[in-house]
């Protein structure tokens, strides 16, 4: 709640002005320059820094940095996807190789394997991401980052991310973790070997489903010195630094400092003034917003485990779940509430269902304070074939929670709905 802001300093408001600017004036000739060199503090242009940025970029760095990583860096950008385009970017050129677990959100997997794949990036997937050797098995001597999410979602199969780490380091190179559905609250991965983290802060950060954002928190800990010719851009001399390299610069500061100044800016997806605000706000109320969600969750997945037309629930949280031992290790606070369940009936039970809630939305969102649900193999994941939908344990009749902080029995209430609805369908209308 405190870090990274400062009463103001011209009138002393408590809540840091909104500076909603795209530039910044200079006195005169010299501090232009100066500005422009780097060699004096201040702002420029709001592409390449702004102080209500930069204030939510401290207090993001605190929450992921804790106390194993005080030297943590965090860039805010507009959107989850721009945080993982930016971080991506930040590390890797053409011919460069990327393994990643294939538990991972949709758009990040589209990215990989479309979009830097058309740069000459490419990427493998492991299935089983708690294998190290499966990790092992898929590092080339091109690959230059490993990437995971702790929490995937629709399925919650929880990933061992100490585990991957200790491979990426065998192997010289960084691990990137998506934390957007753990948050800084319940897991804070640079304590168990991450060396960069991404966030939708689109999700629980902001909270309100007011603002699309995204963030990269690096832990400042990777030496990229280490192996100069994996990270060619990092170890060379650079003009914009007098000749010297990023390494030379910024010590294991150098791949945030690129990021930010050459990826960042120049790609230029630039957060709003506005919605870093809105950010700002919504981390004030993260902890107390995030152990609601996880206790409601948790009292939602075990009622549905114990009805009869519920098939499975995918929660980590729930003894039952194959991946709540490591539930116990990485979330002892709180398991998160982005879960699934598979209704018996398939498709046209979902349907029913789906069609019957009243108290949740209808939405392709998840981390709002309002509880959420989707359909995926209808919606986020058509673009798989129903063979990839069913390796990834996404059958027809499985349906997406975003769990918000509602009264647990409301929500309760609601989902009893959706289920009479099901059993009001004829027999004859249900596949299975
Ligand atoms: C885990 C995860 N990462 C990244 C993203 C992309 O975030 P955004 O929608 O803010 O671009 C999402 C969006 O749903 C997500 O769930």
């Amino acid at each position: 709640m405190h870090a990274g802001t400062e009463p103001d300093a011209a009138f002393g408001s408590r809540i840091p002005p909104v500076y909603l600017s795209a530039g910044f004036v200079f006195d005169d000739f010299d501090q232009a320059r100066d500005r422009f060199a780097g060699d004096e503090p201040g702002y420029t242009y709001s592409r390449s820094g702004n102080p209500t940025t930069a204030a939510v970029e401290r207090r993001l760095a605190v929450l992921e940095g804790g106390a194993v990583a005080p030297n943590a860096e965090a860039i805010v950008v507009g959107s989850g996807q721009a945080a993982l385009s930016v971080a991506l970017l930040g590390i890797l050129q053409a011919g460069d190789h990327v393994v990643s677990a294939t538990s991972i959100y949709e758009g990040t997997r589209g990215l990989l394997r479309d979009n830097l794949a058309r740069l000459g990036i490419e990427s493998s997937f492991v299935v089983d991401a708690n294998d190290p050797d499966a990790w092992r098995r898929a590092i080339r001597p091109e690959t230059r980052l490993l990437f995971a999410e702790p929490i995937p979602n629709p399925t919650n199969d929880l990933v061992d991310i100490e585990a991957i780490a200790r491979v990426a380091h065998e192997a010289g190179i960084p691990l990137i973790v998506d934390n957007t559905l753990a948050t800084p609250y319940l897991l804070r991965p640079f304590e168990f070997g991450a060396d960069i983290v991404v966030h939708s802060a689109s999700k629980f950060l902001s909270g309100h489903g007011t603002a699309l954002g995204g963030v990269i928190v690096d832990a400042g800990t990777f030496d990229y010195s280490a192996r100069p010719d994996s990270f060619p851009h990092l170890n060379t001399p650079q003009r914009a630094l007098a000749g010297r390299t990023y390494v030379e610069t910024y010590g294991r500061s150098a791949s945030v400092a690129y990021t930010r100044q050459v990826v960042a800016s120049r790609f230029g997806p630039t957060l709003s003034p506005f919605n870093a605000f809105l950010l700002q706000q919504g981390l004030e109320t993260l902890s107390l917003r995030v152990a609601q969600h996880s206790r409601n969750a948790l009292a939602v997945a075990a009622w549905l485990e114990g009805r009869p037309e519920v098939e499975s629930v995918d929660y980590a949280g729930l003894a039952s779940s194959p991946h709540h031992v490591l539930a116990l290790k990485y979330l002892p606070d709180g398991q998160g509430s982005v879960f699934s369940f598979t209704l018996r009936g398939g498709e046209p039970a979902a349907r029913a269902f789906h069609d019957a809630l009243r108290l949740f939305s209808r939405m392709t969102h998840l981390g709002d304070v309002r509880s959420l649900v989707l359909h995926p193999a209808s919606t986020t994941h058509t673009l798989l074939t129903e063979q990839e939908r069913l390796a990834n344990g996404i059958g027809p009749g499985l349906l997406r929670l975003s769990i918000g902080i509602e009264d647990a029995d409301d929500l309760i209430r609601d989902l009893a709905r959706g289920l009479a609805a099901v059993r009001a369908l004829e027999p004859a209308a249900l596949a299975g």
